[in-house]
């Protein structure tokens, strides 16, 4: 089969799906159940199952509703009735000022980077590159393969602050965030996969007055942020500029199988991607919309998130620190990102003999199943950063019993 270069590009795997791979050969081979803390799939919450049930069989006891969701395409930008709702749920929530104008759906928030990315970044008119900026390392593993030209992600390393004994924080490197004109946009997920951290808002203020002054958008991943999942421990508010471009989707709601996501930016880039979404996939699936949509427009999105998704999240966060301050013993030399959000614990284990993919294989033949860090830094050539291969994320997402029994195996190692 003789490939184009860019279905080779496209099609040539990539170090997580490889990776994935890997992980499922494993539990293919494990004779025992093992300790899967390496995805990223959302817990399934009795209390959201329930709603789901219940939507459902709303949708399909009416069959005006049922047509409309099974036997009627929508327009290439998302439902009008639930782009209406979600506007108005931003505007009266955080006092945005959006319509529906602003707001355009995607498959899910991983086609909605994929169309962003190669919005902005790739070759300009004039020829000149144009790259997209990922501020702070480590960042979401999924952006990595995503660029439909070589060279066009670049990244910086973040400042670390050493916030206790055992724990630490990212911060953004203003002393080196200076982009040039070859910088086309610049993009954070806030809470961060994988490392937990909440942007803080002078930091995010910050980093939107650089992209207004060098007339660059700033891309925000809310995967596990504002306004639905809310999975955010830390004390932050979300930000609107002229230049802001949201990423909002129901996958950490409890969705991730409608692949539903919300594009909400200047009314031209809700109108690129759906014009982009027309061209790739015509139209957008209308299940998660059917069962979303009410719950938007009742605002019960935010009491769900608020009183029910935030809390779980954070009662297993919080059954998972205490399992690591059980299980590694306090002469250990690890230390815990901030837990401000998002679902997984980043451990690092600084000066440590093993690489964290030396780490993971050996985690892997005692059945615990996690992520290695250094999928998560991309976009910087250099590998010589011993940070970068010191680094194990953690999911906390799944059965108490299971990560507290995982990260007892991890500490073990770490101490060895
Ligand atoms: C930070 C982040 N962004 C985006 C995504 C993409 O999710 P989805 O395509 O299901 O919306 C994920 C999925 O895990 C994620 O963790």
């Amino acid at each position: 089969m003789n490939l184009s270069k860019l279905g080779q590009l496209l099609s040539g795997g990539s170090g997580i799906e490889q990776l994935m791979d890997d992980l499922g050969h494993a539990l293919a081979a494990s004779g025992s159940s093992p300790h899967m803390l390496g995805g990223g799939n959302p817990a399934h919450i009795p209390e959201m199952e329930k709603i789901w049930a219940g939507r459902m069989k709303e949708i399909t006891d009416d069959p005006a509703t049922l047509r409309r969701t099974l036997a009627i395409y929508d327009p290439p930008r998302g439902n009008p009735g639930v782009l209406e709702a979600l506007a108005s749920l931003l505007k009266s929530e955080y006092g945005w000022p959006v319509g529906p104008e602003n707001i355009a759906v995607t498959p899910g928030g991983q086609t909605a980077f994929f169309f962003l990315f190669n919005l902005f970044g790739g070759r300009r008119p004039d020829g000149t590159p144009g790259k997209i900026l990922f501020p702070l390392m480590p960042e979401y593993i999924g952006y990595a393969n995503q660029a439909l030209e070589p060279d066009m992600f670049t990244s910086l390393r973040p400042a670390i602050e050493r916030t206790g004994s055992h724990s630490f924080k990212y911060h953004l490197d203003f002393s080196r965030l200076n982009p040039g004109p070859e910088v086309a946009a610049m993009c954070v997920s806030r809470p961060t996969n994988p490392s937990g951290n909440l942007i803080p808002d002078a930091e995010m203020q910050r980093l939107a007055e650089i992209a207004a002054q060098r007339g660059i958008p700033l891309i925000i991943d809310n995967a596990y942020g504002w306004p639905f999942p809310g999975i955010v421990f830390g004390d932050a508010k979300p930000i609107w500029t002229e230049r802001t471009v949201h990423v909002m989707s129901l996958s950490k709601f409890g969705l991730p199988g409608t692949r539903t996501a919300f594009v909400v930016g200047p009314p031209e880039v809700a109108a690129a991607i759906s014009s982009m979404m027309a061209v790739t996939g015509l139209a957008n699936g209308n299940f998660g919309q059917a069962i979303a949509g009410p719950l938007i427009e009742s605002g019960e999105v935010l009491r769900l998130s608020r009183d029910v998704i935030r809390p779980y999240y954070q009662r297993k966060r919080d059954a998972a620190l205490e399992a690591v301050a059980e299980f590694f013993p306090d002469s250990l030399p690890y230390a815990l990102h901030r837990s401000e959000g998002a679902m997984f614990l980043w451990i690092w284990i600084e000066n440590s003999r093993r690489s964290s993919r030396e780490l993971y294989e050996t985690l892997k033949t005692r059945g615990v199943l996690v992520v290695p860090g250094e999928y998560f830094f991309f976009g910087e050539p250099s590998d010589e950063w011993r940070h970068r291969h010191e680094c194990l994320r953690v999911s906390f997402a799944m059965g108490e019993d299971d990560v507290r029994a995982g990260l007892k195996i991890i500490g073990e190692e770490i101490a060895r």
